[in-house]
């Protein structure tokens, strides 16, 4: 018995050794080890011998065991190493790999991600809506009558249900005070849309960004210092920032924020950046009327709004001339904001 093991390993190793490829060597080790394989079939016999020996032929059996297994891993790494080489001639690994163009985010993206995040840290939540809006949360709600120009199906995309795609983000305001009870402090950046023509002002898909705060004593300083302060975090702490009286239907009173622009070389110019305002008590009756409660009783909350255009902020962060470019992909445009 010990003869034949020693002999079943050393054929064995001879095999393995001698294998020119993985399907030889698999042969190899189904010879030896496989059910029906020599080692297998003489390891059966070890219930047959003497129980004295049982001892030394069993490490016998143990070792050829070994030494056969580990001839049969290094003979494989070693016919790995011969392929992976042969699969590289011709080859050079060590030239330089070919760079990859990385991809970035599109100026609009970039700053609304900035817009948000200088919020966040107010305290404003990110919140979202509907584009395709019904009358009640882009209108009525809002406080404008439905003889208000904004209805007008010439400046708005009315689909045959009497849905429409919204007209700015504030309709996201009802939607979240629907939702959640006061205090309420969100952001909402969103798409909104206009039939107008396009040129290099205007956009008929734009984007704007909403800003909704609601608690007990929400006053005009509140309104004024938040966003003063984010529009200097936005385009530096001595961006001068004005308010100006203004009408909007959901807001009283309601002002309009210019930020003055000053490029080199230029006169200094005000631009116009959002609307705002303090939330009209007649929103927050339409908000109680169809929550069915008065959560948002206007002799108890006060609050304040904005919605800003993102691609006017664009323009003035970058100097852009003209809107059209943030939607023509141009990648020589888009390339240098990477
Ligand atoms: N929704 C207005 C627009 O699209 C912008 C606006 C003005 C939003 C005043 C507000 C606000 O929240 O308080 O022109």
């Amino acid at each position: 018995m010990k003869d034949q093991i020693l002999l079943v390993q050393n054929d064995a190793l001879a095999a393995i050794a001698a294998a020119p490829d993985a399907r030889s060597l698999e042969e190899a080790r189904v010879s030896v080890l496989g059910k029906k394989g020599s080692l297998t079939v003489l390891s059966a016999g070890m219930k047959d011998v003497p129980p004295a020996e049982k001892g030394e032929i069993g490490q016998l059996l143990n070792s050829a065991r070994t030494a056969i297994t580990a001839a049969l891993d290094a003979k494989q790494a070693d016919l790995q190493e011969i392929a992976d080489r042969a699969a590289l001639v011709g080859i050079d690994p060590t030239l330089p790999a070919r760079a990859l163009p990385a991809g970035a985010v599109h100026p609009l993206t970039l700053l609304r991600e900035r817009a948000v995040g200088i919020l966040r840290r107010m305290g404003f939540a990110l919140a979202d809506g509907p584009e395709i809006e019904d009358e009640f949360h882009c209108f009525d709600a809002l406080n404008t009558p439905a003889d208000h120009p904004a209805r007008n199906a010439k400046d708005t995309f009315y689909f045959d249900s009497g849905k429409l795609l919204r007209t700015h983000t504030s309709s996201v305001q009802i939607r979240m005070m629907e939702k959640c009870a006061p205090p309420l402090r969100i952001t909402a950046p969103g798409t909104a849309y206009r039939r107008d023509e396009i040129d290099s002002t205007h956009l008929s898909a734009f984007h704007q960004l909403e800003g909704l705060y609601v608690d007990t004593d929400v006053s005009l300083p509140d309104l004024k210092g938040t966003l003063e302060a984010f529009l200097r975090e936005m385009f530096g702490a001595d961006t001068a920032v004005r308010f100006r009286p203004h009408f909007f239907p959901f807001t009283e009173p309601s002002f309009e924020i210019d930020v003055k622009l000053e490029v080199k070389g230029q006169a200094p110019r005000w631009i116009e950046v959002a609307g705002c305002g303090m939330v009209d008590p007649a929103v927050f009756e339409a908000v109680c009327q169809s929550r069915k409660d008065r959560a948002y009783d206007p002799e108890k909350v006060t609050g304040f709004a904005f919605g800003m255009g993102l691609e006017r902020l664009a323009m003035i962060q970058w100097g852009i001339r003209d809107i059209r470019l943030l939607i023509e992909n141009d990648v020589r445009f888009l390339r240098q904001f990477a």
